[in-house]
């Protein structure tokens, strides 16, 4: 299974980060995302990573221009038939990724892989959507994704052996390191974060400390490079949210339980870094 173009949806966060390290590889990448601006929002963060790179000399200018000219941004999902695999980075909700990924299955060759950057629903329930469910995988990045060296590969129940060897080589390829894990709700990354965080969140709510305190508790005595309250507004509240609710709903344990802060910051709109507003304000 040779894989040489690549798709990612989504020219989010981590869409365009996926972009990025998958051009880098040298693999030819269609960002595809729903509206233009959302892509030349995308290109415009690739673009200042890769010329911070040629900045600190970690790269030519020629080799930015390369890699630049291996990403094509495009909105027409069609052009899912010329690529190998397919890596969704599309928002985290089980409907829409049921319904891109139904699409796909339309769309993409039949040797294609189907993966998702999910970072806590079931790979099988999605795979199920499609007519090809040995060739749906789960590909989690961690964020910032051209930083971060971990890929969480997740099997869903049918995921062949083959492709779970072929997404194992190709994360290889993009300089990361694959571990597996098996597909339970959480995964094994947000199902040991996302509690922390949650508490970290509680520890707030019950007014045990300030969140500046609490994230130099983490820093300075566990060695975080950021503390769980700054971490949260990075990855965004409602992502938090969304995933305390999938462990909740998916263990019936009330140990998941998502902190009412949590729940009232997100009705708010304090997303996070995104929103300019979070536990922290943000210029
Ligand atoms: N894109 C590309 N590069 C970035 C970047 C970004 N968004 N953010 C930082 N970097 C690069 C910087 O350019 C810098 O590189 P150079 O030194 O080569 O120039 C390097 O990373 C270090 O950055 P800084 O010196 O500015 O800051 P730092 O040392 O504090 O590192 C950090 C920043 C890597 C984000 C670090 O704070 C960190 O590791 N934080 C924790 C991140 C984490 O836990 N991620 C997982 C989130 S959970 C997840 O993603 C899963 C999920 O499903 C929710």
């Amino acid at each position: 299974m040779t894989i040489q173009k690549v798709m990612v949806i989504g020219a989010g966060q981590m869409g365009s980060g996926i972009a990025q390290v998958c051009a880098l590889a040298g693999f030819h990448v269609y960002m595809n995302d729903l509206k233009q601006e959302f892509l030349d929002r995308g290109l415009a963060g690739i673009t200042k990573n890769l010329v911070r790179s040629v900045e600190k000399g970690r790269m030519t200018a020629e080799a930015k221009d390369e890699v630049l000219g291996r990403l094509t941004a495009t909105t027409n999902l069609e052009d899912a038939k010329h690529v190998d695999i397919v890596i969704e980075a599309a928002v985290e909700n089980m409907d829409i990724k049921k319904k891109i990924f139904a699409q796909l299955d339309g769309i993409a060759p039949a040797h294609a892989i189907l993966a998702t950057n999910t970072s806590s629903l079931p790979i099988t329930e999605i795979a199920a959507a499609t007519n090809r469910p040995e060739k749906v995988i789960g590909m989690h990045f961690m964020n910032p994704v051209p930083v971060m060296k971990l890929v969480e590969i997740i099997r869903g129940l049918q995921t062949a052996d083959e492709v779970y060897a072929a997404i194992e080589d190709m994360t290889k390829k993009l300089s990361k390191v694959p571990v597996e894990v098996n597909d339970f709700p959480g995964f094994v990354s947000n199902r040991v974060l996302m509690p922390m965080i949650n508490e970290a969140i509680f520890t707030v709510y019950e007014g045990v400390a300030t969140p500046e305190a609490i994230d130099e508790v983490m820093k300075l005595g566990m060695n975080h490079p950021m503390g769980p309250l700054t971490l949260a507004d990075f990855i965004g509240l409602d992502t938090c949210l969304y995933i305390m609710e999938t462990l909740h709903e998916g263990f019936g344990d009330d140990k998941y339980r998502p902190c009412p802060l949590l729940r009232k910051y997100v009705k708010a709109g304090w997303l996070g870094r995104k929103t300019g507003r979070g536990f922290y304000t943000y210029e």
